[in-house]
């Protein structure tokens, strides 16, 4: 990977930065310079995350906190700054997934999924503002193409993931004025992600999945660390409330040819219980 921005001296916080495409992202801040704090459920994926950070030399914290748990978000906040000094950079990340039909799941299966991605979400940066209010402060929430077009079997992340991306507008224009930017990264169909081993579980869904994509090839997390560096960077500076596809055009087509290869994935794979 190669830096576009040195963000030595500066502080980046990544919610649900334990694994995948968030790991990827905080990795891609650790190698520019940063340091980073990460922030999940499993004690054991902060400990891992943590020991991966370090080999980049700079400063890490881990925090184990539910984004669903207001308290323990801001507590797990207040820690990483008082172990980092300061924030600079806010990457929300944390999300949950699975492929299932609106009817095919519990009401409690929904609301699980809407207050991981939506609530969490609201969670992470109402806690994350004060410690980072200044002017040149980032904010990325990490979306899903679901949260523009829709998606069979993706009600849940539809609806949470909408709201992400409102969350970003809105949080743009209430911050702006206090130098803070919002903006949210789409990624696409993202190479060896739990995300992906969900929605394309096999070689048949992954091809379908791929066929779909104008680029022809799954994208990787430091694709996705490279729009956050960008997006965080005085690069940036005039960008705010925008919702980034990084994904190699996949969204492009719509629910008519895009999301055609997850609707068959899912007619071979996911089915609800
Ligand atoms: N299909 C339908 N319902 C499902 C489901 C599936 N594949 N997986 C879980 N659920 C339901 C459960 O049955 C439960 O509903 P119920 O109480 O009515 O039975 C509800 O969802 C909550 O499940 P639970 O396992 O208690 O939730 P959790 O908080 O422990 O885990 C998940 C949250 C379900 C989102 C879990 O998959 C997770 O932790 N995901 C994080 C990783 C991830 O999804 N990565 C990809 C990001 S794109
Ligand atoms: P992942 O590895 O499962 O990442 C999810 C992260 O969030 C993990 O670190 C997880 O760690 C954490 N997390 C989950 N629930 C949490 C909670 N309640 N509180 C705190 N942390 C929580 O999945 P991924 O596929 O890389 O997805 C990462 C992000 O990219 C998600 O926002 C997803 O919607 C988005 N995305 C992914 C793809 C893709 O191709 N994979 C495509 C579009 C969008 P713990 O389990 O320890 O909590």
């Amino acid at each position: 990977m190669q830096a576009q921005y040195d963000y030595s001296g500066k502080v980046v916080f990544v919610a649900g930065g334990t694994s995948g495409i968030n790991l990827g992202v905080a990795q891609g801040f650790a190698q520019a310079g940063a340091s980073v704090a990460v922030m999940s459920r499993s004690q054991d994926k902060v400990d891992a995350a943590v020991a991966l950070l370090k080999a980049h030399g700079g400063e890490v914290f881990g925090v184990a906190a539910d984004v669903r748990d207001y308290a323990a978000t801001e507590n797990a906040m207040k820690a990483a700054q008082a172990a980092l000094g300061k924030f600079d950079v806010l990457i929300s990340g944390a999300a949950g997934n699975f492929p299932a039909a609106a009817l095919g799941m519990s009401a409690n299966a929904f609301k699980t999924v809407v207050d991981i991605d939506l609530l969490g979400t609201y969670h992470v940066l109402r806690a994350a503002f004060p410690l980072l209010k200044k002017p040149g402060a980032s904010i990325v929430n990490i979306s899903a193409p679901q949260a523009f077009i829709p998606m069979e079997m993706q009600m849940h992340v539809c609806a949470a993931k909408a709201g992400v991306d409102m969350c970003t507008r809105v949080g743009a224009m209430e911050w702006g004025a206090a130098g803070v930017r919002v903006n949210s990264v789409t990624p696409g169909p993202i190479e060896g992600t739990e995300g992906m081993k969900r929605l394309a579980p096999n070689e048949t869904t992954r091809h379908l999945i791929t066929e779909t994509v104008p680029l022809g090839h799954f994208g990787t997390p430091d694709d996705i660390a490279q729009a956050c560096l960008w997006l965080s960077s005085p690069l940036a500076r005039y960008v705010t409330g925008v919702v980034l596809p990084v994904d190699g055009g996949w969204s492009l087509g719509g629910v008519s040819s895009s999301f055609d290869g997850l609707k068959k994935a899912f007619a071979g794979a996911g089915k609800p219980a």
